[in-house]
């Protein structure tokens, strides 16, 4: 479902005489269907850039990374637009959201942007956020103002609203408390048995051990850092 072949990235930095800083040379993953596998290595070895690279957020400088039949590193703005709609699931580390949606419209609107009715997609919204024990009085507001782990959770809620046959997840369950841990890595076994094909970055090494199937170290392919 996501492969990556020989995918190279240098960072620019303009701001400081256009000095060019590679990051990762020559890095290969597979991941079927119904697989986890766990990105790993040092700090700054490069994992959240490959994640952002499959998502499309940085451009990939070599290689290709075929999700489903699309290659992230070539394809065009709006096929992109149409892989993150339909394929391609990302939970980022942090929510971001646009101030004044409501957490239930926030959880609700991946599913709106495929086409699912909006009565349907708020049920949807419902289940989701009664499941991670966000407590219904706070479904109306914007979750701006919420807790770090509050707005984790409302960020698993809308990543895993639509099923994704492919989902990137950057921490999930970084700042939750054991319980919301324990259905954090449930719903990501779900995801699994239904077929999804899933990359990871846990810090958490007993949620990684018991989630993933294969780990891809970082490490092997950053310039400077490779044994
Ligand atoms: N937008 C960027 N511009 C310049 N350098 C970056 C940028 N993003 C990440 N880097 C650099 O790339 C390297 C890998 O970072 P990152 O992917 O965040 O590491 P990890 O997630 O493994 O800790 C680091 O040296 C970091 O400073
Ligand atoms: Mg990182």
């Amino acid at each position: 479902m996501i492969t990556i072949e020989n995918v190279s990235k240098s960072f620019v930095l303009h701001n400081q005489g256009a000095a060019e800083i590679p990051v990762m040379q020559g890095a290969s993953l597979t991941v079927a269907a119904g697989e986890c596998a766990a990105l790993v290595g040092a700090s700054g070895a490069g994992k959240s850039t490959l994640m952002r690279m499959i998502y499309g957020n940085y451009l990939t400088a070599s290689g290709r990374i075929l999700v489903g039949d699309v290659d992230v590193a070539t394809a065009a703005p709006r096929e992109i637009i149409q892989l993150r709609r339909y394929t391609l699931g990302y939970v980022s580390q942090f929510l971001r959201v646009v101030p004044r949606v409501s957490t239930l419209d926030v959880v609700a609107e991946p599913l709106r942007a495929t086409g699912t009715s909006r009565a349907d997609a708020i049920a949807t919204a419902q289940e989701l956020l009664a499941r991670l024990n966000i407590p219904e009085r706070l479904w109306s507001l914007s979750p701006t103002t919420f807790s770090g782990g509050e707005q984790q959770r409302v960020n698993i809620a809308r990543g895993f609203a639509y099923p994704y046959p492919a989902l990137l997840l950057d921490e999930p369950t970084a700042s939750l408390d054991p319980t919301n841990r324990a259905t954090v890595l449930e719903m990501i076994r779900e995801a699994k048995l239904r077929g999804a094909a899933i990359i990871g970055i846990f810090h958490d090494h007993a949620a990684r051990d018991a989630i993933c199937d294969h780990q891809f170290d970082v490490t092997r392919y950053t310039p400077g850092l490779a044994a």
